[in-house]
């Protein structure tokens, strides 16, 4: 009997013998974890929805190798596309762009747009390059949950996972932390739908042209008010001060409670925020109190993350019990 832990493997050749014959892998990115299937196999993205515990509406990113592999994925390689690209890829940046003939409608979930990525790894560029088309991969965690950053949170998160046909590639840590940068490209002025380790100043100034932030209706998954959740609660504080008060509040009250305070680098506190999270869990907190990083270069992605993981969930939220 094949174990649980024969799932992580550093065999690129294993992972994509797996991938070719319709298994999942757990592919290392410089963001986070994803969850990969070959994008053209519809039983191996339904599965990815499964796996995940994902409702079928909420799409996929098609990684690829690189963007002379984006023929067929997208409708046609604009201008837009390539200027980002060349500046931004292989990295932590999803273009969302016109989709192509290969893109599968359960891809997308039925939507006209697919959202591309050259993730930024060695190994899983290896994985791409011998696998050759495109691999839908969300984040590797439960739906509603904190991504995972090592192999070992994916190995926790996703016991749908089965050895012999699917892998977990162990990259080590993930260097960036938090999710890819998302760019609609399908409107005017393109929207920020997501931020990340590139942000929007970084995209006008290689597009030449203003681009929008983050408002109005939510068209990406990780836009619901509540995501990115631990089972401990986050509470935010504008200052150390302040959340040495509001933790020992909490203290008094006989809450077990530990504050987080990484404002002194802000790229340290991307690439540990979600193992900080996860731990908070595994030491049984019940509230972790997170000084807030100022909102400039990554800080506006910790931010959106930090609130997200403070919202209170709703009582349909999956993150509630899910
Ligand atoms: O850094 C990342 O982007 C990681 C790594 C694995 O590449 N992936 C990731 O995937 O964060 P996921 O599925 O957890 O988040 C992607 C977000 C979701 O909110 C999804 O709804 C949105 O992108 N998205 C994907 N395809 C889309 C589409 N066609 N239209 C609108 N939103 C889309
Ligand atoms: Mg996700």
């Amino acid at each position: 009997m094949p174990s649980r832990t024969d799932l992580i493997s550093t065999d690129v050749e294993l992972a994509a013998e797996r991938i070719r014959r319709g298994g999942l892998v757990a592919i290392p990115t410089e963001t986070v974890y994803g969850l990969a299937g070959d994008a053209e196999n519809a039983d191996a993205v339904a599965r990815i929805f499964e796996v995940k515990g994902r409702p079928t509406d909420h799409p996929l990113i098609v990684h690829v190798a690189d963007a002379d592999h984006l023929h067929g994925w997208v409708a046609r390689v604009t201008d837009e596309i390539t200027a980002l690209a060349e500046a931004c890829w292989p990295g932590p940046l999803t273009i969302l762009a016109e989709r192509g003939p290969r893109v599968l409608d359960a891809v997308t979930g039925g939507r006209p747009a697919v959202a591309v990525r050259v993730p930024s790894h060695p190994m899983t560029n290896e994985l791409l390059t011998r696998v050759g088309g495109g691999l839908a991969a969300p984040s590797a965690n439960r739906f509603g949950r904190v991504s995972p950053t090592r192999a070992e949170h994916v190995l926790a998160d996703l016991p749908g996972l089965q050895p012999g046909r699917d892998l977990i590639l162990d990259g080590g840590a993930c260097p960036v932390g938090v999710e890819s940068t998302i760019v609609d490209l399908t409107v005017d002025p393109p929207q920020v739908l997501r931020s990340g380790a590139i942000d929007a100043a970084d995209i006008e100034r290689l597009l030449d042209t203003p681009v929008s932030g983050a408002a109005g209706p939510s068209r990406a998954s990780g836009m619901l008010a509540s995501h990115y959740a631990p089972t401990a609660t986050v509470i935010l504080a504008q200052d150390a001060g302040a959340a040495e008060i509001a933790a020992g509040d909490l203290r008094h009250g006989g809450r077990r409670v530990e504050v987080l305070d990484r404002t002194g680098d802000l790229v340290v506190a991307a690439r540990e925020l979600y193992n900080d999270l996860r731990a908070a869990d595994r030491e049984g907190l019940d509230a972790l109190v997170v000084v807030l990083p100022p909102a400039a270069g990554i800080g506006h992605a910790l931010r959106d993350r930090l609130m997200k993981a403070a919202a209170q969930p709703g009582p349909d939220h999956p993150s509630r019990g899910g």
